[in-house]
């Protein structure tokens, strides 16, 4: 119920009237105003006047929809992006539709790690129907990190790298980092729904002395819409128009990882060499200390020096 009330608030430009969400949800006026004061202890600023409640959110990312070609829906509030996104592509949704959350509570990262989604972040899922074999799903998470990268340097001049697989980096800090959960038919991908979380405007979580924002960076708020409108128009163009070997190599030119000393752990090993390259399916080619390569589909990067 909160989370409904939540967003009815966020979708309304103008005060909306306790009667209204009431009727709306079909609860009593008090259930309303029960939830809305807890809203508004949990940090939410919700205005209260004769004519109703309005809640004071970044509109930036809420009228976000009027400008893109394809529909982003936005929410104040999910469990995750993905979970909704999910939903979505078994539905009836049309091809880049776009889940927008302003705070997330279970926000998930790769490897079954969570991922901290505070306010002023930039926390998305693209759910896309591409009609092409799962084995291709890699140019997803390949084009998304170029695209990170290049919106990052068109915008603010900032020299982010990608850190293989596709983790984006200021130099040791990580700014952004993209998750995809698929689905196949018959060797098909009936969706791939691309998760990214890109530090904008929250603090980085002072636990995670390895993450950074690009308000820290720039020492001062930046638009969201705008990132993510450049974003998603570089995303789709390079979809569209590029083939998987020029994606890679736009990735190639666009990492910090070639050439690295890495060590890189999987589920159950530690591999240490130095990266060569990527294969044509994105697998790092690794050449271990004994001389011997070895490709890696999977895994976290370290740097060795
Ligand atoms: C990672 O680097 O581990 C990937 C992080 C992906 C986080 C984003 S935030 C939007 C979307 N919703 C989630 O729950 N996760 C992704």
């Amino acid at each position: 119920m909160r989370d409904k009330i939540l967003n009815i608030l966020a979708a309304s430009k103008d005060y909306i009237s306790g009667v209204e969400i009431s009727s709306q949800l079909n609860v009593s006026r008090v259930a309303v105003w029960k939830h809305i004061k807890k809203l508004m202890e949990d940090g939410y600023t919700i205005n209260s006047s004769k004519k109703g409640y309005l809640l004071e959110t970044s509109r930036d990312l809420i009228d976000f929809k009027n400008n893109f070609e394809s529909e982003v829906i936005f929410f104040p509030h999910l469990s995750s992006t993905m979970d909704y996104a999910k939903d979505l592509a078994k539905n009836e949704t049309s091809d880049f539709s776009v889940v927008v959350a302003e705070t997330q509570t279970m926000g998930r990262g790769r490897l079954n790690r969570s991922w901290a989604s505070s306010k002023g972040g930039l926390w998305f899922t693209i759910v896309a129907k591409p009609k092409i074999p799962f084995v291709f799903a890699y140019k997803f998470n390949f084009a998304a990190s170029v695209a990170i990268v290049e919106t990052l340097k068109e915008n603010f001049k900032i020299n982010a790298k990608v850190k293989w697989p596709n983790d984006v980096y200021l130099h040791d800090k990580k700014i952004a980092g993209i998750l995809s959960e698929m689905e196949t038919t018959g060797g098909m991908i009936s969706y791939i729904n691309i998760g990214i979380g890109l530090n904008v405007n929250n603090i980085s979580t002072p636990k995670n002395v390895s993450c950074i924002s690009l308000k820290e960076v720039l020492g001062h708020e930046i638009s969201r819409e705008k990132i993510l409108y450049d974003f998603l128009t570089k995303f789709q163009k390079l979809l569209r128009e590029a083939d998987v070997e020029h994606i890679l190599d736009l990735w190639r030119k666009n990492t910090s990882t070639i050439g690295k000393n890495v060590q890189i752990e999987t589920f159950n090993d530690v591999f240490t060499g130095k990266a060569l390259d990527i294969d044509e399916t994105g697998a790092l080619i690794l050449e271990l200390n004994n001389n011997t390569h070895k490709k890696i589909i999977y895994g976290d990067c370290f740097y060795n020096n």
